[in-house]
């Protein structure tokens, strides 16, 4: 009977903005339409993945005081906003949980806010995090460079690739084969063959779990990418062969957010 070892993997739920992951506790009459199908969205995928070993948490579960504007915000209270992580985080059944911190500028203020959700939980946050399974080595870090060139995405997922390989040399430590990231909102996978360890190494991005729209906020304005993913992802390793499968399970965009054109004009009406 072959074994696989299965992780799950979420970030970026930004709780406490208008399009993060929302807790049905915390909805908003005028924001229903994007929260709940967000929502059931994450609920059905959870339910669908079943029981896991791990579950990986990859930073920005929470969107912090709203260092720039309040105005895209639910709730700016940290406490709050932890509480609302705490409940997405709890749906999965997992025997393990690990929290990986994310940007500084959502997480960090007086204290580092995701010790305050690790806590919760009897844990610590981590800055990075390195797991072994089956051998194979895995290195978890929220931030990634990012690129909106319609094919510069995999230049700075090679660079994290090769970044590890050189610091591995210059640190005398082993270095990863499956780099996981979060961060940019995007999801993207890229392999490289490794013949001494023959397997391919991978650097995966995963999905977001705040959304793109419908609401307008300085952060939707601001990120005028052509590419956008709202997702999670699932990843296992078979312990024969050692292979690792990743697969993401997005929601299509355009299920929340629509973009239609106001007709001016007679005709086309
Ligand atoms: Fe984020
Ligand atoms: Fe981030």
């Amino acid at each position: 009977m072959p074994r696989y070892h299965r992780t799950l993997l979420i970030n970026d739920m930004h709780c406490g903005h208008l399009l993060g992951l929302t807790p049905p506790d915390w909805h908003r009459n005028d924001c229903t339409s994007w929260q709940i199908p967000a929502w059931h969205f994450y609920q059905s995928i959870v339910e669908q993945i079943g029981p896991v070993d791990d579950l990986i948490v990859n930073g920005d579960a929470i969107d912090g005081p709203g260092k720039k504007e309040t105005t895209s915000h639910l709730t700016t209270d940290i406490g709050e906003q932890c509480r609302m992580a705490e409940q997405i985080i709890s749906l999965p059944k997992a025997d393990r949980i690990h929290i990986v911190k994310g940007t500084g500028f959502h997480t960090d203020g007086d204290t580092a806010y995701e010790d305050i959700l690790a806590g919760a939980f009897g844990l610590k946050a981590h800055d990075e995090l390195r797991l072994e399974v089956y051998g194979r080595k895995i290195h978890v870090r929220h931030v990634v460079g990012r690129s909106d060139i319609p094919y510069g995405q995999q230049t700075q997922m090679q660079k994290e690739l090769i970044n590890d390989i050189l610091q591995a040399e210059f640190e005398d430590y082993q270095s990863a084969d499956i780099l996981l990231r979060a961060h940019d909102h995007y999801c993207f996978k890229v392999e490289t063959a490794d013949s001494r360890r023959g397997f391919m190494r991978i650097v995966y991005i995963a999905p977001a779990l705040q959304m793109r729209g419908p609401r307008q906020s300085s952060f939707t304005r601001k990120l005028r990418t052509w590419k956008y993913d709202f997702g999670i992802s699932l990843i296992e390793i078979d312990q024969k062969s050692r292979e690792a499968f990743i697969r993401p399970f997005l929601m299509p965009i355009k299920h929340y957010a629509r973009r239609e054109y106001l007709c001016l004009t007679e005709e086309q009406k």
